[in-house]
């Protein structure tokens, strides 16, 4: 039994179902597990241990959250892309001295005869697609849209994982409403049924690169947005190595 028995873990990505799993599997109701989800999107599976859809209220309502529920230990699997939160994870840590991990998956990085266009941010990679795109495969996620709103001259393919309560800020797109897993093959189908010249996507890292195998063989350009920078603190890549550091702290 871990020394850490109430753990919040701030969910979102596919790891995050693992690691609640893996932890009820190994050690039962000596823990409490509680998966934080924002609650953007419907939930898609069952999980294992308890679930909270909805924000905390910044980092201070979050701080309360743990004193209030006397969490020992916070697990950060939140999207790297998930910025605000891990801040207010990070902050509201330690400002409650409670122990946190951040479990973030490794980025992708170009094989042999990639040739990313490599941007710092939405606004960075609008600036790019204005200049070599005339039909984008957009699959940043709702949030980055508007970076792209100013631009002419430009088809754009929108993919979302849930409809739009707002119309598309762009001046022509199409948008598909689909959420992964994605194959290569539809993938590629789908670049060469838009004619997409440019892919835009989010470093997101993880298993699922069928798009990005599917650019490859296609020829399609891919601009690709960095990351934002991570707090500072205690960091693994793999559910598996989590489960270990829970381990370990006990
Ligand atoms: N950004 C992406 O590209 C992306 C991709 C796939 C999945 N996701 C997942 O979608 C969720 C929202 O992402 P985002 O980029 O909008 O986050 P964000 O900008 O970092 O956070 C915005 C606000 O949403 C609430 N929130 C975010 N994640 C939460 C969680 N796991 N549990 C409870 N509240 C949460 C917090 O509200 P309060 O301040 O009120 O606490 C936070 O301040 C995250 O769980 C993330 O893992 C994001």
């Amino acid at each position: 039994v871990p020394a850490s028995r109430r753990l919040l873990i701030l969910g979102g990505t596919t790891e995050a179902g693992a690691l609640a799993e893996r932890i009820v599997g190994r050690y039962g109701s000596a823990v409490d597990v509680v998966t934080a989800l924002a609650g953007r999107l419907p939930a898609t599976a069952a999980r294992a241990g308890r679930l909270r859809v909805g924000g905390f209220g910044g980092a201070d309502g979050l701080a309360g959250y743990l004193k209030r529920k006397s969490v020992d230990l916070v697990i950060d699997a939140t999207h790297p892309f998930a910025a605000r939160i891990s801040r207010h994870a990070a902050a509201a840590c330690e400002q409650t001295g409670i122990a946190r991990l951040m479990l973030v998956r490794p980025p992708w990085r170009p094989r042999p005869g990639d040739a990313w266009v490599e941007a710092d941010d939405a606004a960075a990679a609008a600036e790019v697609v204005a200049g070599v795109a005339r039909r984008a495969f957009l699959t940043t996620g709702p949030g980055s849209l508007d970076a792209f709103a100013g631009i002419r001259n430009v088809h754009f393919l929108v993919r979302v994982f849930a409809p739009l309560a707002e119309p598309l800020p762009l001046t022509d797109a199409g948008m598909l409403v689909a959420r992964p897993p994605f194959t290569v093959e539809r993938e590629q189908a789908l670049l060469l049924e838009h004619r997409i010249d440019t892919l835009v996507t989010k470093n997101s890292g993880g298993p699922t690169e069928s798009k990005l195998t599917a650019a490859r063989a296609t020829g399609t350009k891919v601009v690709m947005i960095a990351r934002p920078p991570l707090p500072e603190g205690a960091r693994v890549e793999t559910v598996e190595d989590a489960l270990d550091w829970i381990a370990r702290a006990s």
